[in-house]
C-alpha cells in the first residue's frame, strides 16, 4: 500500500523538548480575518496544512493577495468590502469544517452568489446548522438535500441583527454568526453554549463592537456592525490538539518526558488536559504567556505509574471534542472501566468518531460497551498485542490516523495504517516529529 505506514514496535523510552506546528483554529481565524482588514497583516508560525492552505485560497478566489515571505505570511486585506470577484466562483473548503462554516459569515452580504464544496468527509457533515441561522439575516442557501456541500450562499445588503441560541457547544456556528452579525444592521445576541472562544477574543483584540459576558454554563455575546477591521499581526502558538498525540505517547510509556512549547492553552481548549490529570498523569503548565487575550505555557508530561480509569463529566466534553479518540486510548490502558457519556456531536466530525474510537480499541483487544452516545472501555494495564491490525476506509480522518500511530508505538503488534497524507490536513510534520522521538537520547 503506497500510502500507509507500518508500525512494527514499540517506542522507547525518551526525554525530549518539541514543538508542534501552529494552531489550526486560531490559523484559520487569522486569515480570514485579515483579508478583511485594511492593509498588510502578517503571521508567524501559521499552520502550513491543507485546511489552512484552503482557507488561504478561499481568500485568493475572493480577490485578496496573500504571499509567503520565508516563513511569514501576508495577507493584503483591502477592508470590509475588499472582496472582489467574478461570477460562478467556488470556494474548496476541503476537509474543513472550520473554513466551510465560518466562511459562509464572512459572505453572509455577498451580492454574487458563491458555491462552496468540499471533500468526501466534509460533503456528509451538516451544513443546516449554519444556514439556518444565518438564513434569518436575510442570506439565501441552496444545500444539496438541504442539508449538505455543495450549497450555494446569496447574500443580502440589508442585514438585520438577530437572536440565536447556540445549544450543541458548536464554536464554528457561533463564529459564522458572529461573522455575519459584525455586517448586520442592529445588536446581534447569541447564547451560546461554551465552546472554544478564540473568534471572541480576536475581536476583542481588535477592539471590534463585541461584548461578552460569561455566564455558569452560556456565554451571551452581543455584536455590532463593524465599520473597520485594522490591519494586524500574529504570531500562532501551537496547536493542544496536535499536541495531545504527544501527551498520550508519553503517557502511555514508561519513564518518558516530554516538553512541548509555547502552546495555546485556553480554558476552552484544555479539556483533555484536566481529563488526562484526573487519569493521573503528571501535566504542568511552564512559562506562562497571554499573548493578545490568548494564555499560552509550556506543557510538561511525565508518565504515570499506573493509569486511573475516568467517568468522564460531560461539562468537560466540549472543551476536549477534538481529543477523544486519543482519550479513549489512553483509557484504554487504565486500571478499570472508564465511561464517556453525551458525545453525539463526535459522530458529527471528520469521521464518526465514536465509531471509529471504538472500532481501534476492538481491534485492539480492547472490551467496550458502544451506544450512540457513550462508550465504556474496560481498561487493561497489561495490554501487549501481538497481532495484526489494518485501518482503513476512515474518510481520511488526520485524528484517526495519527490516534492509530500512538496506538502502535504505545501497545505493540502489526499495524497497517492506510492514508498517511491524512495528517496533511492538520499536522504535516507529526511522523517527523515521532522519528525525531525515537532516536535515542
Ligand atoms: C472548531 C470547532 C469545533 C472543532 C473543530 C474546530 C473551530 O467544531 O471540532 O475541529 O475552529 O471553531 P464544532 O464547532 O463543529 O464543534
Amino acid at each position: 500500500m503506497p500510502n500507509s505506514i507500518i508500525i512494527n514496535k514499540k517506542i522507547n523510552k525518551f526525554k525530549k523538548t518539541i514543538t508542534v506546528s501552529g494552531d489550526k483554529s486560531l490559523s484559520i481565524r487569522w486569515v480570514l480575518l485579515s483579508s478583511l482588514a485594511n492593509g498588510l497583516s502578517k503571521a508567524k508560525n501559521l499552520l502550513m496544512s491543507d485546511d489552512v492552505m484552503a482557507a488561504i485560497n478561499a481568500v485568493k478566489k475572493l480577490g485578496i493577495k496573500v504571499k509567503f515571505d520565508e516563513k511569514i505570511c501576508k495577507v493584503y486585506g483591502k477592508g470590509l468590502d475588499g472582496y472582489i470577484f467574478k461570477k460562478n466562483i467556488t470556494i474548496d473548503a476541503k476537509n474543513s469544517g472550520t473554513l466551510g462554516r465560518l466562511i459562509l459569515g464572512l459572505l453572509i452580504n455577498t451580492p454574487i452568489p458563491v458555491r462552496i464544496i468540499g471533500d468526501n468527509s466534509l460533503s456528509k457533515r451538516d451544513f443546516r446548522r449554519v444556514s439556518d441561522p444565518l438564513s434569518k439575516f436575510g442570506a439565501k442557501f441552496k444545500l444539496k438535500k438541504n442539508k449538505n456541500l455543495p450549497l450555494i450562499i446569496k447574500g443580502n445588503s440589508n442585514l438585520k441583527a438577530i437572536k440565536y441560541k447556540e445549544l450543541r457547544g458548536s464554536a464554528q456556528c457561533k463564529s459564522a454568526v458572529i461573522f455575519a452579525g459584525m455586517r448586520a444592521n442592529g445588536t446581534t445576541i447569541i447564547k451560546a453554549k461554551k465552546s472554544r472562544n478564540h473568534t471572541e477574543l480576536l475581536l476583542k483584540y481588535l477592539k471590534l463592537p463585541i461584548s461578552l459576558k460569561k455566564k455558569k454554563k452560556f456565554d451571551e455575546i452581543k455584536i455590532n456592525k463593524v465599520k473597520n477591521i485594522k490591519s494586524f499581526n500574529y504570531k500562532i502558538p501551537s496547536d493542544i490538539s496536535s499536541s495531545s498525540f504527544f501527551i498520550a505517547l508519553t503517557a502511555l510509556n514508561n519513564s518518558s518526558k516530554l516538553i512541548i512549547k509555547n502552546v495555546n492553552i485556553n480554558p476552552s481548549r484544555i479539556g483533555v488536559i484536566t481529563i488526562f490529570k484526573k487519569m493521573g498523569i503528571s501535566i504542568n503548565f511552564k512559562n506562562y504567556k497571554t499573548y493578545k487575550g490568548e494564555k499560552n505555557a509550556d506543557v510538561v508530561v511525565k508518565s504515570p505509574k499506573i493509569i486511573k480509569a475516568i467517568n468522564c463529566p460531560t461539562k468537560l466534553n466540549t472543551s476536549a471534542i477534538d481529543e477523544f479518540l486519543i482519550i479513549f486510548l489512553v483509557a484504554a490502558k487504565a486500571d478499570g472501566i472508564s465511561f464517556f457519556k453525551n458525545l453525539s456531536e463526535l459522530d458529527q466530525k471528520e469521521s464518526p468518531r465514536l465509531q471509529w474510537g471504538n472500532k481501534i480499541l476492538n481491534k485492539m483487544g480492547i472490551k467496550t460497551v458502544l451506544t450512540k452516545d457513550s462508550i465504556k472501555i474496560y481498561g487493561n494495564p497489561n495490554l501487549n498485542i501481538k497481532k495484526k491490525i489494518e485501518i482503513k476506509k476512515y474518510l481520511k480522518d488526520h485524528r484517526v490516523f495519527m490516534t492509530s500511530v500512538i496506538a502502535g508505538l504505545s501497545f505493540g503488534g502489526n499495524w497497517v495504517i492506510h492514508d498517511r497524507d491524512s495528517i496533511k490536513t492538520s499536522f504535516p510534520n507529526f511522523l517527523k516529529i515521532i522519528n525525531n522521538l525515537k532516536t535515542k537520547w
